[in-house]
């Protein structure tokens, strides 16, 4: 997971660097609102996150004078293939809640062409992101594992039992 989340965007970025000089463009690194609070039973998912977060925040400012803008995006729960890969099975209610991949994409736009290096797409996840802040981190740990318990071995499919 952390080859994937972060050493794969930390040498992407690297080797990238010289060819977005040259040629502009920017960095987009998908990050999560499991990277605003340690997430307990995701505790390597969120960790990998909460790097991606700090990496690319600090990249965009190390990248300013070069004008190559690097955002931190920070979806929450959204329509992919996530969960059924990770052999989670949501319920209707919460199916229905998660956003759209299309809508991720605009809210990851429309910052990139404002030029913020944040962008927490949907009120609901901003909301979350900030509260998540302004806790003690070990009470925002222990919130987090309270609500993450829910979705623990007991709820995965039998296809991902056994999954550590
Ligand atoms: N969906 C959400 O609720 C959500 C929320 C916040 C953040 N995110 C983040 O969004 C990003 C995209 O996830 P997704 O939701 O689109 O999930 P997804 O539909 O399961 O897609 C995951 C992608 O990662 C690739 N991948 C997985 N393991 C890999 C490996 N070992 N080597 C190379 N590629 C690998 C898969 O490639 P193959 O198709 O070839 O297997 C696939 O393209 C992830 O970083 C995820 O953490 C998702």
């Amino acid at each position: 997971m952390l080859q994937v989340n972060v050493a794969a965007p930390l040498d992407l970025t690297s080797r990238l660097l010289p060819e977005l000089r040259e040629r502009g463009g920017a960095v987009i690194n998908v990050a999560s609102v499991s990277a605003f609070q340690p997430t307990p039973y995701l505790a390597t998912y969120g960790a990998g996150k909460a790097f991606l977060l700090n990496w690319s925040l600090a990249l965009h400012e190390e990248l300013r004078a070069h004008g190559i803008p690097v955002q931190a995006l920070c979806p929450g729960p959204t329509r992919t293939e996530i969960f059924r890969r990770a052999g989670l099975s949501l319920g209707e209610k919460e199916e229905a809640g998660l956003a759209t991949v299309e809508a991720v994409v605009r809210a990851s736009l429309r910052g990139l062409a404002h030029g913020r290096p944040l962008v927490v797409p949907g009120w609901r996840n901003k909301v979350l992101a900030t509260c998540s802040g302004t806790l003690p981190r070990a009470w925002a740990a222990w919130l987090s594992g309270r609500v993450l318990a829910r979705y623990r071995l007991k709820q995965l499919t039998p296809r991902a039992e056994g999954v550590q």
